[in-house]
């Protein structure tokens, strides 16, 4: 029996844009109208409506904790108009989880933007991250006597590669150059918005606040020890899983570290060119893993490896997401309880951890690959909206209320 400790944050996570539905102002909407992808997010699980049916699901859960977006684009659909209503909605969803015990974990920048901004150039524009911080300057001063966790920024490398080095996301562009002026700027903006979430709490006298990002973390392994993949892995872990984090050591503008982790990345590089070292892997399924319904090779033994690779930060770790998606449910619930055992083992090994989050209390919207990959603990049809509690949730709720697995 492993044991986690008491105040351990037990919780799944959703962002706006996959749950909530209609989200009709932001750049992802605007992409789907224009047919660029594969589905539309249209109603989603219409969360927006329905978040109380679902955060009492999530009690029912043994969930003390809950991530979830709020939607800039909702908040100020027109650039400087704010929608005072829309405010009023994100703190009845706060008061919906905080009546209940449950603990919010609030998300400034889950992946989508106000159209207006995207129009403007987005994060590609350094002038531009002023918005943002009034974005966030605005929300922090509604809910800081309510909200204590703060994600600033989710993956800002898969935000910046995905929509500008691979181009599979809005604004679908393929350029070196734009990836790291996003990246850059998402940085810089953490900093500040680190800055301006602590000064507003030291303002109204509350006890400082936990801010960090949630950082997309891999578990980089190589297929052959040759030269070229033990490069590949050395850059990979270095720039991949350090970089950002590492930046935003320097500047003291991290709380806790947030992690997302999913899997691993089997790294065979075919050239010395630095888009092989940094980007091929193995094509052939050498060191075949189970893996998800996208083709993700599960490996929870990398969870412990990194974890143990941040020990030396020394400051207390969540993990912000961890998940999978499956037709298979035991093969859910093997995946949560062996994630769960490799945090322990880091745990016993000297590392703190906040809490886990697991992505996702619902099935939603998986942004370009629709609605088919199916991450939730609890299953949402899509026909008449129905809830339906998977067993892996019931397992994993038992963890939840015993703290023990
Ligand atoms: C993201 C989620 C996404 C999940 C599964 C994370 O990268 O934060 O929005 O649904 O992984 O792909």
């Amino acid at each position: 029996m492993k044991k986690f400790p008491l105040n351990f944050l037990w919780g799944a996570a959703t962002s706006a844009h996959q749950v909530e539905g209609q989200n009709i102002h932001n750049d992802w909407w605007l992409a789907e109208q224009n047919l660029a992808l594969k589905e539309a997010s249209g109603s989603a699980c219409r969360h927006y409506e329905l978040y109380a049916q679902d955060f009492a699901i999530a009690k029912e859960l043994g969930h003390n904790c809950h991530r979830f977006s709020i939607e800039w684009s909702r908040i100020e659909p027109q650039e400087g108009e704010f929608d005072a209503s829309q405010i009023e909605h994100y703190r009845k969803v706060i008061f919906e989880l905080k009546s209940r015990g449950i603990e919010p974990v609030v998300t400034l920048h889950h992946f989508t933007n106000p159209a207006w901004f995207s129009q403007k150039g987005g994060w590609t524009k350094s002038n531009l991250r002023k918005y943002f911080l009034r974005f966030v300057d605005k929300i922090v001063k509604e809910f800081a006597a309510q909200v204590k966790f703060w994600i600033t920024i989710n993956e800002p490398l898969i935000y910046s590669s995905h929509s500008y080095l691979l181009g599979v996301w809005p604004p679908k562009e393929c350029s070196l150059f734009k990836t790291a002026k996003v990246t850059f700027n998402m940085a810089g903006a953490h900093i500040k918005a680190y800055r301006i979430i602590h000064k507003i709490y030291q303002e109204k006298s509350l006890e400082k606040p936990m801010v960090s990002i949630a950082a997309n973390l891999q578990a980089f392994e190589i297929c052959q020890p040759t030269l070229k993949n033990k490069l590949a892995l050395y850059l990979r872990h270095k720039l991949y899983n350090l970089y950002f984090i590492e930046k935003l050591l320097r500047k003291k503008s991290l709380d806790f570290i947030g992690i997302n982790y999913y899997g691993r990345n089997l790294a065979d590089v075919r050239s010395w060119k630095i888009r092989s070292l940094l980007l091929d892997t193995c094509s052939y399924n050498h060191h075949p893993l189970r893996k998800n319904s996208l083709g993700w090779d599960i490996y929870p033994q990398g969870l412990c490896k990194l974890l143990m690779s941040l020990k030396r930060y020394n400051l207390p770790i969540m993990i912000t997401e961890n998940g999978i998606c499956t037709e298979d449910d035991d093969l859910r619930w093997d995946y949560i309880r062996e994630h769960l055992e490799q945090i322990h083992q880091a745990m016993e090994r000297g590392v703190e951890v906040l809490g886990y989050i697991y992505w996702s209390l619902i099935d939603n919207f998986e942004w370009d690959k629709g609605f088919s990959p199916r991450f939730g603990l609890v299953q949402v049809d899509y026909q008449n909206q129905k809830r339906t509690i998977r067993e892996s949730a019931k397992k994993l709720a038992r963890v939840c209320q015993s703290g023990e697995i």
